[in-house]
């Protein structure tokens, strides 16, 4: 009969734009989305979807009321399907054991709880969620503790690779789809099942069967992988501006050795995103449960790199602004964790914020897709501040750059978003403050141009020498 109804919890950056690319690609199968929270469902049977993703409005467009629904009906959509994905979120446990380092399961087991409430027919249940090795034991405990008679369950770890800002490019032509499962005929039977919905668009030499071990632990492995060349590549970035070295010339240099390869090596504030650091302090917390120390340390070191490169370039802000930003006005281009998205979950944004908040500067915050609500949410959030209602009264948030530049002291790019790129800087120059700061944190804009301007120029992994009739220039000015 094969796989005709599929019910999806959790209806977030992975289950919402997963789920929408199944149902384009699987026209005869029925895919059901489904969420606790009404907004979030609500928000994506309207016209602006809850998340901003290239190319997803057209696809739920095309599917949605066809094969694709949306739902808080959890119970229905839990019954009447074959298989069930769970994208639930788990983030990482702020109290208890494992805090900061372990992922919080809760989400997941409270979905397996449900599964096993509700369903009274067999189930394929596929974990989605990014989660630790040997979780896909604890749903099985809890579905098969909780069995009724006539009802069984194949538990399945397919693990998402998608990237936010390029998701359905991800879906539609993934690298490989990985799948792992028991090593049982009922088991193979269940991956069996699965590889036939993702045949219908993936070659079946891209999807990788595995056990579910493999499976679990190579999500976690690819995401210290990729955050690792990030890692790699900052830790460098701070060699080149120490010795006039200058970081892309040496990625590139790097990157074209094939056996090296010329991604993840692009030199930033910082690595962000909901995956990265939660993936690699998870693994991490599992490398000491397993009593392998030097494994812990090892993968440890990409997460402190990253932290040191987010604070270095923060520290790098108020050095060059006369070591006080007290009472200056600061203008912040960009404050998603990438670009085409409007997610801030870990964005060095916050960090770059929180650092000039803390040195007294006044914000002045543009970002072409994250909501205004979103960023004072994040500003406020006890991790940054004890006194929301200062930050409320020192954070200002507009709706374009040039606005957001008018009279401020510097200007810093936190997310490389191309309309940046495209900016009049002559325009943007005559209405901020002199001498005028530009901190290229994303290595975007064209530094020779802002120099001619006058501007005074900082960023990652190369030293910007002002030429001398530009500092001439703008000694005139600050005199
Ligand atoms: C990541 C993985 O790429 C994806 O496979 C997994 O499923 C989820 O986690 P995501 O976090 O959405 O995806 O975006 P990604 O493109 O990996 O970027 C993560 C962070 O690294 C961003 O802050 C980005 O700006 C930064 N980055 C990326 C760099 O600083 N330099 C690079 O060269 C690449
Ligand atoms: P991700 O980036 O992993 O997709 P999100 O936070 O964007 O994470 O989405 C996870 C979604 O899962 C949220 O919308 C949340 O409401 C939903 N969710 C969590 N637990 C449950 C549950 N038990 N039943 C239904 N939905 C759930």
């Amino acid at each position: 009969m094969g796989i005709q109804k599929i019910c999806c919890i959790g209806a977030g950056y992975v289950g919402g734009p997963t789920c929408s690319v199944i149902a384009l690609k699987c026209p005869n199968i029925c895919v059901t989305v489904v969420d606790r929270s009404q907004e979030r469902i609500a928000q994506w049977n309207s016209e602006k979807l809850p998340i901003y993703e290239p190319g997803l409005d057209d696809v739920v467009k095309k599917c949605r009321g066809v094969n694709l629904f949306f739902s808080t009906d959890i119970h229905t959509g839990i019954q009447e399907a074959d298989l069930i994905f769970i994208s639930v979120n788990t983030p990482t446990k702020v109290f208890g054991n494992g805090k900061g380092r372990a992922a919080d399961l809760k989400y997941v087991e409270g979905a397996a709880r449900m599964i096993a409430d509700i369903a009274n027919s067999n189930k394929i249940v596929v974990e989605k969620s990014t989660v630790p090795v040997r979780a896909a034991e604890s749903i099985l405990n809890i579905l098969r503790a909780n069995n009724k008679p006539g009802v069984s369950y194949q538990i399945l770890s397919n693990p998402e690779f998608l990237a936010e800002g390029t998701a359905i490019e991800d879906l539609l032509h993934a690298d490989r789809v990985l799948i792992g499962g028991e090593d049982t005929p009922e088991g193979q039977l269940a991956i069996e099942e699965l590889c036939k919905v993702y045949e219908h668009w993936i070659p079946r030499k891209n999807i990788l069967t595995t056990n579910t071990w493999s499976s679990e632990l190579s999500k976690l492995a690819a995401n210290a992988f990729l955050a690792q060349r990030i890692s790699s590549i900052n830790s460098l970035s701070a060699v080149c501006e120490a010795t006039g070295a200058d970081v892309s010339e040496v990625a590139r240099a790097v990157g074209l050795d094939s056996r090296i390869g010329s991604k993840f090596l692009q030199a930033s504030i910082g690595f962000g995103g909901s995956c990265f650091q939660k993936d690699i302090l998870n693994l991490v917390y599992i490398c000491e449960c397993l009593n392998l120390p030097e494994v812990a340390n090892y993968w440890q070191q990409v997460i402190d790199m990253n932290e040191y490169q987010k604070s270095r370039f923060s520290n790098k802000i108020v050095e060059s602004l006369f070591n006080t930003v007290s009472g200056k006005h600061i203008a912040i281009l960009g404050f998603a964790f990438k670009k085409n998205t409007g997610d801030t979950r870990e964005s060095p944004a916050i960090h770059v914020c929180k650092t000039l908040l803390i040195e007294g500067a006044i914000l002045h915050i543009y970002d072409p897709k994250v909501e205004h609500d979103q960023i004072m949410a994040d500003l406020t959030h006890p991790s940054v501040t004890e006194e929301p209602e200062v930050i409320r009264k020192t954070v200002h948030i507009y709706d374009n750059a040039y606005e957001a530049a008018k009279g401020a002291h510097a200007l810093v790019v936190c997310t490389e978003w191309d309309e940046f790129m495209a900016l009049d800087f002559h325009k943007i120059y005559q209405v901020m403050m002199k001498p005028a700061y530009i901190f290229d944190g994303r290595k975007i804009l064209n530094h020779d141009a802002l120099l001619k301007i006058g501007f005074h120029v900082q960023t990652i992994g190369k030293r910007i020498q002002r030429p001398i009739q530009a500092r001439l220039w703008g000694s005139r000015v600050q005199t």
